[in-house]
């Protein structure tokens, strides 16, 4: 069995549907794409999977969908202003533009602090040029990676706003209003899925780093005072997570120790209950969508990479094809410091009760990319067996669910075809298709993981059974027409 470099994977979902480089017949805009109509079907179901999983089928967890454009206050409250930046070096040659810590990591120079003073030093003692023209490089300077904007016809300071680099702002702004009209009371939280804008200086490796992007956050407050007490623990306890700590990095050890996550709190790896908590459900959540569990590890941040809210942070990390371990998701320990700032820069009281006592609560934010999530998938679900190019995709993620086929193009199996299609296509997202060899209609299936094939033959017409064939396994069985969508239900769901 082969699997697949991230280049076959690109070439893959632009040749079928998946992504397409947006604004390609006027040359693309870089870090940009835009969903094809595959990508938005396997968009739908991972974001309904999530929404079910983190919200729904929770008591404690409710939903928002906030604004994209933001008010500029929300942002110099929320420290985004001052502190959201990147490094930037620019070539004095040819003028192209760099992050100064992308180009050290790609000549394998390992960055102990992420300082401008530190990053000038290890370009001049590595004398980096421009890897594009090999001209001499700027001096490095702060690079905001907000997207700016004007609200209104005026193009005044009074007028700027901000597309959010983070959606998570926007439920703490709005935490007061979510709170009493909710009727919530602590422990609970906030979720929401949402578009976030950040203006990356190099976008690369296809949909890992790009402009726009879409966040599946939640923002979990709990009583600073009872940030151990987590009546839930029993459900993730016993959870084996492959973790690697800030020590251990700081001891240049890149191997990870396998503990339960009860025991990572336990040993004070993971200071909280609820923090631990949050990583265990992360981790179930992505295993019930099909990611691999031995390409997941748990990373946590070193002090001098914590970002300017951050108590503790965990990244879950992928292992991708070319790139290596990558975060998908962070887990930080916010504090209070959002509320906090943004009780400060209002003026607005957003302290809340806990049994009688005003508090202002801590957050535990889990905060996944859309993204990042769908290229771990495809990566770890695309792979060669038997000479068969196939995306081995859970079914209830798979975009499309079923094909239909008349094994030959006459009229009496077409209309039969058609009837089958039309009756699944009540239910399901199924496609029907007769052009070229049977052969053929299930290698193009496979490629884009539909998980079931229906073949209506001869036997059809003489008894009302159809073949339904396994993308997987190419497992043939036959059903009963009656039954077909009780049967094929099942298999889904499987
Ligand atoms: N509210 C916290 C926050 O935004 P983050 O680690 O900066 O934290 C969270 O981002 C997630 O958003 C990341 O784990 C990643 O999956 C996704 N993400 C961040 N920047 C991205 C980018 N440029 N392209 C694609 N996904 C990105």
């Amino acid at each position: 069995m082969k699997t697949a470099t991230l280049e076959e994977i690109t070439n893959l979902c632009i040749r079928r549907g998946f992504f397409f480089p947006s604004g390609k017949i006027y040359g693309g805009l870089s870090g940009f794409y835009d969903y094809g109509p595959l990508g938005v079907e396997l968009r739908n179901e991972i974001l309904n999977s999530w929404w079910n999983f983190f919200v729904r089928n929770r008591e404690d967890i409710v939903g928002i969908h906030g604004s994209i454009l933001t008010h500029p206050k929300t942002w110099e409250a929320s420290g985004h202003t001052e502190s959201f930046i990147d490094i930037i070096v620019k070539c004095t040659r040819c003028s192209s533009e760099f992050r100064a810590d992308h180009l050290l990591e790609d000549k394998g120079i390992k960055i102990t602090e992420l300082t401008i003073e530190n990053l000038r030093n290890l370009i001049k003692k590595h004398n980096i040029k421009c890897p594009i023209c090999k001209g001499e490089l700027s001096d490095p300077e702060p690079f905001n990676l907000m997207f700016q904007t004007y609200v209104g016809p005026k193009k005044t300071k009074a007028n700027i706003a901000y597309l959010r680099p983070e959606t998570a702002q926007l439920i703490f702004t709005n935490f007061k209003n979510i709170y009493i009209s909710m009727r919530l009371k602590l422990p609970f939280g906030v979720a929401q899925i949402g578009k976030a804008f950040r203006n990356e200086i190099s976008p690369r490796n296809f949909l890992f780093r790009v402009r726009e992007f879409e966040q599946m956050e939640i923002e979990y407050f709990v009583n600073p005072h009872k940030l151990n007490d987590c009546p839930l623990f029993n459900e993730v306890k016993d959870t084996k997570i492959n973790l690697l700590t800030a020590k251990l990095q700081e001891n240049s050890v890149e191997k990870t120790i396998e503990i339960t996550i009860e025991d990572a709190y336990e040993k004070g790896l993971i200071t909280t209950k609820w923090h631990a908590y949050w990583i265990g459900k992360s981790i179930e959540w992505m295993l019930k969508i099909g990611l691999d569990a031995t390409k997941i590890r748990v990373r946590e941040h070193m002090k001098n990479e914590l970002a300017h809210y951050a108590i503790q942070t965990f990244d879950i990390e992928y292992y991708f094809p070319d790139m290596g371990w990558k975060e998908i998701e962070g887990i930080s320990n916010r504090g209070d410091y959002d509320l906090s700032r943004h009780q400060k820069f209002s003026g607005k009281d957003l302290t809340i009760l806990d049994n009688d006592k005003k508090v202002i609560p801590y957050v535990i934010e889990p905060s996944f990319g859309l993204e990042r999530i769908i290229l771990a998938l495809l990566t770890s679900s695309y792979r060669e067996i038997d000479n068969r190019k196939v995306l081995s995709l859970k079914p209830f993620i798979a975009p499309i669910k079923a094909g239909v086929y008349p094994l030959i193009k006459k009229p009496e199996f077409i209309e039969k075809a058609r009837e089958v299609y039309y009756l699944l296509r009540e239910k399901i997202n199924v496609f029907y298709d007769e052009s070229g060899s049977i052969g053929k209609r299930y290698a193009r299936a496979d490629e884009i993981g539909v998980p079931l094939g229906i073949t209506i033959d001869g036997e059809t017409l003489e008894n009302n059974t159809v073949t339904v064939r396994f993308r997987d396994t190419k497992q043939q069985i036959r059903i009963k027409l009656d039954n077909l969508w009780e049967d094929i239900k099942k298999i889904l769901e499987e």
